[in-house]
């Protein structure tokens, strides 16, 4: 693959492995995540809340990368860490379609598991199906752990082998796999490089040989040169183990190489989602183009104009009224700051939430000079 630095060819299907089933294996409706803001003081009454997500529905297709992409604070890790029931949504439904009834997964006939409802054991057993990837493999690993026990303990939470033979043969079967050798299993995480320290944490990850995998800004932290390879491992992973992966990152280079449909979030709302190719040359949301813009040899080659983005993202405590994103936005109308826009289909497959996103598309609605500043 070309590295992360330059604008791949964007993938509008999974670039490697069989293509992505169209079935869903994750439905996600209605998310909601808020954080209660403390307030200050003994009888204090709290100060609010952070609507960190607010609201989201899409699907996750068997055996694609959905990745997602928005700036920071915008609500990306709590959509992954929602899904995955690392955190408690405040509303909504996270579906889960296993393609089996399979022992501990917590489907009924045939039926999907409501992640969202899983309690004690239940939810503890699940865990295995659904995995994550840290951006940080530095911090995700206990420095006191030999890398075979860091591997080999999802195996020993979960109970899912009994014997000490049993175990090691797996984690040297997926050691192997994420290109570790037996040497290494000896050692302490402090004796690897920030590549072979992500490939410990992708190990662990895939030991329970989970069906779903949240990547965090899984290669962010690494040098341009191991985040080529990191990648690579994920895809050859992917189609070697039919995963479904959620791609979490900042860079837009790294998403389009790996994306088979990206979604693109602001201040804890989709504004729009679509196939890659589709979202990277013909994006439709003022957001997302502004985002594009920001990649030069998409803007080369895209038929959309460019916008600069201005300004900071808006604080989710405050969320701005109607479109959230009328206070930046350079077409912004009188009922963008009142009326909240709905996600809605305009092409098969291509969702975006904005009331104008065809007149701006048509070149009916002229940007205003100063953004966000509504028309006469
Ligand atoms: N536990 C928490 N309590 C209160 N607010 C939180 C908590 N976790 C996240 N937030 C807030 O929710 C919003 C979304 O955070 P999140 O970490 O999901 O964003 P992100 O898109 O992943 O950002 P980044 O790109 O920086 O990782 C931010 O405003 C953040 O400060
Ligand atoms: S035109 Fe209005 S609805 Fe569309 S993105 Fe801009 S502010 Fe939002
Ligand atoms: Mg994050």
């Amino acid at each position: 693959m070309s590295t992360a630095s330059s604008m791949p060819e964007p993938a509008s299907e999974a670039p490697h492995g069989p293509p992505a089933d169209r079935r869903p294996l994750i439905e996600v409706d209605g998310l909601k995540v808020h954080f209660p803001i403390p307030g200050k003081g003994l009888f204090a009454r709290g100060g609010g809340v952070v609507r960190a997500v607010d609201g989201v529905s899409f699907a996750i297709n068997r055996g694609e990368t959905l990745g997602l992409v928005g700036e920071s604070g915008s609500g990306k890790t709590t959509v992954g860490r929602a899904i995955l029931r690392i955190l408690d949504p405040t509303e909504g439904r996270v579906l889960f379609h296993p393609e089996t009834p399979r022992a501990g997964n917590g489907a009924g006939a045939g039926g999907p598991v409501d992640v969202t409802t899983l309690k004690g054991e239940r939810l503890r057993r699940f865990r295995r199906h659904m995995q994550l990837i840290f951006q940080d493999p530095y911090a995700s690993l206990n420095p006191r752990m030999t890398v075979r026990d860091i591997i080999a303990e999802p195996l020993e939470v979960q109970g899912l082998l009994k014997s000490k033979a049993a175990i090691d043969a797996r984690v040297r079967e997926i050691a192997g796999r994420c290109k570790l050798n037996v040497e290494h299993l000896r050692r302490f995480p402090h004796a690897f490089s920030g590549g072979q320290r992500q490939r410990i944490c992708i190990a662990r990850a895939l030991v329970t040989q989970p069906e779903f995998i949240v990547c965090d800004e899984s290669v962010s932290a690494l040098d341009v040169s191991i985040q080529a390879e990191i990648l690579n491992l994920l895809m050859d992973l992917q189609a070697e183990f039919q995963l479904t992966y959620l791609f979490i990152a900042h860079d837009l280079s790294v998403v389009a190489h790996l994306s088979t449909r990206v979604a693109v979030i602001y201040v804890g709302e989709f504004v729009e989602l679509a196939p890659t190719r589709r979202l990277f040359f013909q994006p439709m949301h003022p957001y997302t183009k502004a985002l594009m813009s920001a990649v030069p040899t998409v803007d080369a080659d895209a038929a959309f104009d460019p916008i600069a983005l201005q300004g900071e993202i808006p604080n989710p405590a405050d969320a701005p009224s109607g479109c959230r994103f009328h206070t930046r936005c350079p077409y912004a109308q009188p009922a963008c700051t009142i009326d909240r826009p709905a996600w809605r289909e305009i092409a098969a497959g291509h969702f975006v939430a904005c009331h104008y996103a065809e007149d701006i598309a048509a070149g009916h609605l002229a940007p205003n000079h100063a953004p966000g500043v509504a028309a006469e």
